[in-house]
């Protein structure tokens, strides 16, 4: 019996107005509640008007990026506390876009993830392949690498986010055969690093391109604990239908 309650995140990247953002909320936390947790990752300017939305609704926020440390001049970045202030509970961590845009190494992305944990925050730890590191046969490598650093801190509380590099924002989702071999992966890398048992209650997210169509199937395998979900998270009726695939 897995312990495992689905969880789907939408991740809004750098999209909507506050206004849009309000109006999402409203149009999305109807009843019933859904079977899967939800947590929305708004950019930072939509964070309070997001979580107040979604105060005591069945839905939670959290911040796409945190800095490893707590304060200090560090021009445009944004702490683990300040996100907490602005009622986050989560915050992704080594999002791809993260790592090209910004050159996150995976040493950073450990600093991230345990500055989260310090705070209180969960970590949705987001890993992944590029479509030449999958040709070369190299997928189980950087997935090992990233896992391994990413947990260098060993931090209770974390979900993983699997999201091939190929898949996200293409449109071409990773086929269930794919994800869930990548997912079963992962769940014995991490059964290597905190015990079988632990890592047999971790979530593992699927994300690239899921989309209503998409979402049944990948969620029908065993080790795809739920999504992170990007494009198909703007719009309350696609978003809906992919929290609502679980149950
Ligand atoms: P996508 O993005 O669903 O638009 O591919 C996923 C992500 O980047 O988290």
């Amino acid at each position: 019996m897995s312990e495992r309650t689905p969880l789907v995140a939408g991740n809004w990247k750098m999209h909507l107005s506050r206004r849009e953002a309000e109006d999402f909320c409203d149009r999305l936390i109807v009843p019933p509640p859904p079977e899967a947790e939800v947590v929305i990752f708004p950019s930072f300017p939509l964070l309070p008007a997001v979580a107040q939305r979604l105060e005591n609704s069945w839905a939670e926020c959290g911040g796409q990026d945190l800095h490893p440390e707590t304060q200090g001049a560090h021009t445009g970045d944004v702490s683990g506390p300040q996100l907490v202030d602005a009622g986050c509970s989560w915050v992704l961590c080594g999002h791809s876009e993260r790592r090209q845009d910004h050159g996150e190494d995976d040493d950073l992305v450990s600093r991230k993830v345990a500055a989260a944990a310090t705070h209180g925050l969960v970590p949705m730890i987001c890993l992944g392949e590029t479509s030449e590191e999958r040709k070369g046969g190299r997928t189980f490598e950087v997935l090992e690498r990233q896992l391994n650093a990413a947990l260098r801190q060993r931090p209770r509380l974390f979900a993983l986010a699997y999201e091939p590099i190929w898949a996200i924002g293409t449109g071409e989702t990773a086929t269930p055969e794919i994800a869930q071999e990548a997912h079963a992966y992962l769940r014995e890398s991490l059964a290597d690093l905190i015990g079988a048992e632990a890592a047999a209650v971790k979530r593992i997210l699927y994300g690239g391109s899921v989309n209503p169509e998409t979402a049944a199937a990948l969620a029908a395998r065993e080790d795809i604990d739920g999504f992170l979900v990007g494009g198909a998270s703007l719009d309350p009726e696609q978003f809906s239908s992919i929290i609502r695939c679980w149950g």
